[in-house]
């Protein structure tokens, strides 16, 4: 059977393994992930498609197939603190793709938010986030999975202090985690990949909100 999974933020931590995992399954005939720069990798199921998000005019034609999984997002460094470019990113591109998906068909989306996500927060990131939740919510698709991850680890090659802070000192935070605190446990990347791939996998109809204590438990609870 023919199915196409459409991924954005091939590159990223998570996202380089959502390609990994789907390529490693016969489930998705075609896997086509949209780039903005030469991507190096080729696999016979494999499209690239590499484009200027800028140009709304071309990209969102390609958001055909079955399932679009969004791990797209930038940091406030690479926008340079400039909060209206940081938006354009986290939120008008997801929002973009996914508005052009479900008018394609598209039936299932896949969406990395983040844990703490609120449009009425008072802080920048959980609001930006809160707010694409919201607007995703209203598009309609046969499954709509958000993933409320809490800190992401993995090998990453660019530099993150807080990452990289968050990451040795976890350790000894990991043992007071527990009850209702359990989802500020970080969360391997490799997880939230395998647990995005299975729930497209799914029969699992509706739309759902997982935190991240509730990710982590995806990957067994969907075998
Ligand atoms: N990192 C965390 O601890 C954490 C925690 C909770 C939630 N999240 C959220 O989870 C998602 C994935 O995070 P991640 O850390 O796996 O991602 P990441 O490693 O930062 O990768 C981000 C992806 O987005 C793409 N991207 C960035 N700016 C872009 C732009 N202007 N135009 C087009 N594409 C752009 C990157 O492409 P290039 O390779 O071309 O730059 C890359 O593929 C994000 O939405 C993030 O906000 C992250």
């Amino acid at each position: 059977m023919e199915r196409t999974a459409i991924i954005l933020g091939a590159t990223g931590l998570t996202g380089e393994q959502v390609v990994e995992k789907l390529l490693a399954d016969d489930y998705f005939s075609r896997i086509r992930i949209l780039v903005r720069k030469a991507y190096p990798h080729h696999h016979p199921r494999l499209e690239v498609e590499q484009v200027d998000f800028q140009d709304q005019a071309s990209w969102p034609s390609l958001m055909h197939g079955e399932a679009l999984f969004s791990c797209l997002g930038t940091t406030m460094k690479q926008v340079r603190g400039d909060r209206e470019l940081y938006r354009r990113v986290d939120f008008d591109i997801p929002l973009q793709a996914a508005r052009a998906a479900a008018a394609l068909g598209v039936k299932k989306l896949l969406v990395i938010s983040s844990l703490g996500a609120d449009p009425h927060s008072r802080f920048f990131y959980p609001k930006l986030k809160g707010e694409l939740e919201a607007a995703l919510g209203q598009l309609s698709f046969q499954a709509i999975h958000i993933l409320r991850p809490s800190f992401l680890t993995g090998n990453r090659a660019d530099h993150r202090p807080l990452e990289r802070f968050t990451q040795m000192v976890y350790p000894l935070l990991r043992p007071m985690l527990v009850g209702r605190w359990r989802k500020y446990r970080t969360i391997g990347s490799d997880i939230v990949a395998e647990a995005m791939v299975k729930l497209a996998k799914s029969g699992k109809m509706g739309k759902f909100v997982y935190d991240s204590d509730e990710i982590a438990g995806l990957p067994l609870r969907l075998m």
